[in-house]
């Protein structure tokens, strides 16, 4: 998928510069952040961002006729259409803001719980983060309908022709990662989008892990829903988008009810306000918003075709690597995958492996990943999860190499 890197006009020692916390030492040793799958780190560019709101212009949004009020509305209603831009919505209020993935997740599982009944099905598949289970899980609950999971192979890639097999008029929902948190597979979510749209479905595709890596549209994609988190491309934690299509935003209800999500209230009625208002209850993470924008703008100076290319080298370099180690056992082999990649050594439980990597100042995550079926598929208990961003060199990956052979001889 990806093409060869232009690397006069990518110089990766430039962008490190932007991120200051790639500079500090941890335990002694200069920090090798690889944990980039469970957060990104923030460029000074987006840091700056939040400074100088809160420094010049913090203030609650659409409710003031002061000054303060004004600046902060017109920024964040202008992130939301840098979002809607990037996203290539057709309406910016077909953006809502969240206070991430997870909560964008709910939002939808909510929404359709007054619009299931028993005898309905949702397909879900085998390679979701919890936070793609657990709603559903709830919904059904709710409402009586069917949990049906898409299986995986040992590769780590969707079944499609079980996917197929599992549609019919009863399919409701269909929702599915366009790419796993655990193993980096790129789901083929064109195929399951029209193949769910076949029987009448609507998808929801959790987007947490492929936003950094791709700049997914949504009108191309047709997708019904489409959700992500700030903080996993370069912006701050606690917020988020759900895109959703403006007749799916309309026909479902409200998650919270609060100030600024109505348009009358009275103590025999309320009305709702217009999209995107009426599924923003309560002051939101003004803040977040607005440097969520700085940091699209951020990765999209870049490019996402030239980061998409520059993580592909990283990912080849350290599956060379790894793969040269005895003993070493890589999950997720899937053709199409991001710079995530997931392994085990021998019997050594992967927490040990963690914590002396951490001795030597290099972040990965160990254990299930939130993603507790893939684990049991392997029949393993966790992994060691190297997860790589656009500001990490082949320099850190074989440091990062060197270290694991370290800590290998110590546990052996
Ligand atoms: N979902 C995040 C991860 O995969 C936290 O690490």
């Amino acid at each position: 998928m990806s093409k060869t890197l232009d690397h006069t006009t990518f110089n990766v020692e430039t962008i490190r510069k932007d991120f200051p916390i790639l500079n500090r030492e941890v335990n002694g040793k200069p920090l090798i952040y690889f944990d980039n799958a469970a957060t990104s780190q923030t460029p000074q560019q987006v840091i700056d961002v939040i400074v100088d709101y809160y420094s010049n212009y913090n203030a609650n949004i659409h409710r003031g006729v002061h000054a303060l009020s004004q600046e902060a509305t017109d920024a964040y209603e202008q992130a939301r259409r840098k979002i809607q831009t990037h996203f290539n919505a057709e309406y910016a209020h077909e953006i809502i803001f969240t206070s991430g993935t997870t909560h964008g997740i709910n939002l939808v599982a909510n929404g359709f719980s007054s619009l299931l009944k028993k005898g309905d099905e949702i397909i879900v598949s085998a390679l979701e983060h919890h936070s793609n289970i657990v709603p559903w899980q709830m919904l059904c609950e709710k409402t009586g309908a069917e949990l049906k999971v898409i299986p995986m192979n040992d590769n780590g890639e969707l079944e499609l022709s079980a996917f197929e097999a599992l549609l019919n008029e009863n399919t409701k929902l269909v929702f599915v990662n366009h790419i796993s948190n655990a193993l980096g597979t790129i789901n083929p979510i064109e195929e399951i989008i029209s193949k769910a749209h076949s029987v009448g479905a609507a998808v929801l595709v959790d987007g947490a892990q492929s936003c950094p890596h791709i700049k997914p549209d949504v009108q191309a994609l047709d997708v019904d829903f489409y959700v992500c988190s700030a903080h996993k491309i370069c912006g701050p934690t606690g917020v988020g988008m759900l895109y959703g299509k403006q007749d799916w935003l309309k026909k479902l209800p409200p998650y919270q009810g609060g100030g600024e999500m109505i348009a009358e209230v009275t103590f025999e009625k309320t009305t709702y306000a217009d999209l995107p208002h009426k599924f923003e209850a309560g002051t939101p993470n003004v803040c977040g918003g607005i440097a969520f924008g700085a940091a699209l703008d951020y990765m999209n100076a870049i490019g996402f075709e030239t980061i998409a290319n520059y993580e592909h080298e990283l990912l080849e370099h350290a599956t060379h690597l790894l793969q040269q180690i005895e003993g070493v056992k890589i999950y997720g082999t899937a053709k199409h995958k991001t710079s995530v990649i997931s392994f085990n050594v021998g019997n050594i439980h992967p927490y040990d492996i963690g914590t002396i990597l951490d001795k030597m100042g290099i972040a990965v995550r160990t254990g299930h990943h939130c993603a507790q079926p893939i684990m049991d598929y392997y029949n393993i208990p966790g992994t060691i999860r190297a997860s790589f961003m656009f500001y990490n060199t082949k320099a850190e990956i074989d440091t990062f190499i060197a270290a694991l052979k370290k800590a290998i001889m110590m546990l052996s």
